[in-house]
């Protein structure tokens, strides 16, 4: 059985709770991590390139835009060992973040063309350079986020190559680089790694309920669990996770109560992202929010062929209408 006493512990700090927000680039920006309450154990900001910060790119530093006394992460890609160094001692340690992450699992062909992400299975020697110039930098925690393999070279190497430099902590995604996210999360794979390793692994893919979290967690050994699709449109789902997990009650959320999170969910959007952007970008989270409305594809539709913050708030309170 999952011991609700045993905390879960990444280097020097403890988690509040065994459920983490994944990285999800285009999503868990500021506001979708405002959404979340602060209930998760830990959440990851989208991917921030390590190179764009050295270069003091703008939009790369707005990522670094933290919520006061949330727990947050940040998860850095690159390849150069000395460019996460440098980030990170003149601009990450400035930061609240409470920990490090470092991408070895992205498998879009633009970062693998460049020898970054997922490629870097590839590239065990990198992979302990990186963290170790990254342990050099700071005194928070470094941890890695790391698919099963790339083509035929398992991430076994990868991550020998990491603990061997002092990584603080192993989040794996038990998918190959050529899987996507077709086929399933390989649990068994999870399990070997959390066997082998002496520091907290983070078991990822595929959980999509309560029971399922703790399935996953006490099959594999694995401390927590990173949720990412099932946190969109869904923020809560932190929330219901660790009251249940403390063994208390959640009351569902209701059709009117998702309408109502969706409004508040565009507002920090547009807050923290411009209006024109932030009404832009809360698209892709609608099919959450409205999931199980009626005519909630013909009502999405509607949404997206409006360019204003009120334009889109008459649509959703008049849908309010109807649960009066
Ligand atoms: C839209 C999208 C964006 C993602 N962005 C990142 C990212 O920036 N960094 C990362 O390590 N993984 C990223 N991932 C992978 C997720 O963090 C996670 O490993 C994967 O979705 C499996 O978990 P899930 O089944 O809970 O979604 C992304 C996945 C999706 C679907």
């Amino acid at each position: 059985m999952i011991s609700t006493c045993e905390p879960i512990k990444i280097g020097n700090i403890n988690l509040k709770s065994p459920f983490l927000l994944a990285p999800l680039a285009g999503y868990t920006d500021k506001a979708f991590r405002e959404m979340t309450e602060g209930w998760p154990g830990l959440m990851y900001t989208e991917m921030v390139s390590a190179k764009a910060l050295f270069y003091k790119d703008k939009k790369s530093f707005e990522m670094l835009d933290k919520i006061e006394g949330f727990d947050e992460a940040i998860q850095l890609f690159g390849n150069e060992a000395s460019v996460f160094y440098d980030v990170i001692s003149n601009y990450i340690n400035k930061t609240d973040f409470k920990l490090i992450d470092i991408n070895l699992g992205c498998p879009a062909p633009k970062i693998v063309k460049n020898k970054m992400g997922s490629y870097l299975i590839k590239e065990p020697q990198v992979v302990g350079e990186i963290v170790r110039a990254c342990k050099q930098a700071t005194d928070k925690p470094i941890t890695i986020k790391i698919r099963k393999s790339f083509e035929e070279m398992q991430s076994l190497y990868a991550i020998e190559a990491a603990l061997e430099n002092g990584v603080d902590a192993i989040c794996v995604h038990g998918r190959k680089r050529e899987d996507f996210y077709k086929n399933n999360s390989d649990y068994k794979y999870i399990k070997k790694v959390a066997d082998m390793s002496p520091v907290c692994t983070i078991a990822n893919g595929d959980i999509d309920s309560y029971e399922k979290a703790l399935d996953v967690m006490e099959y594999t050994g694995c401390k927590g669990v990173l949720i990412g699709r099932s946190a969109i449109g869904n923020p809560q789902i932190f929330k219901e996770f660790a009251r249940k997990f403390q063994g208390l009650s959640f009351d569902e959320l209701g059709e009117k109560d998702k309408i109502l999170q969706a409004i508040r969910h565009l507002n920090l959007a547009c807050e923290y992202k411009g209006e024109r952007l932030g009404v832009c970008e809360m698209r892709k989270n609608y099919p959450g929010y409205l999931k199980g409305i009626n005519n909630n594809a013909s009502i999405r539709n509607e949404i997206n062929t409006k360019k204003t913050k009120a334009e889109v708030e008459k649509i959703l309170y008049d849908l309010l209408k109807n649960f009066e």
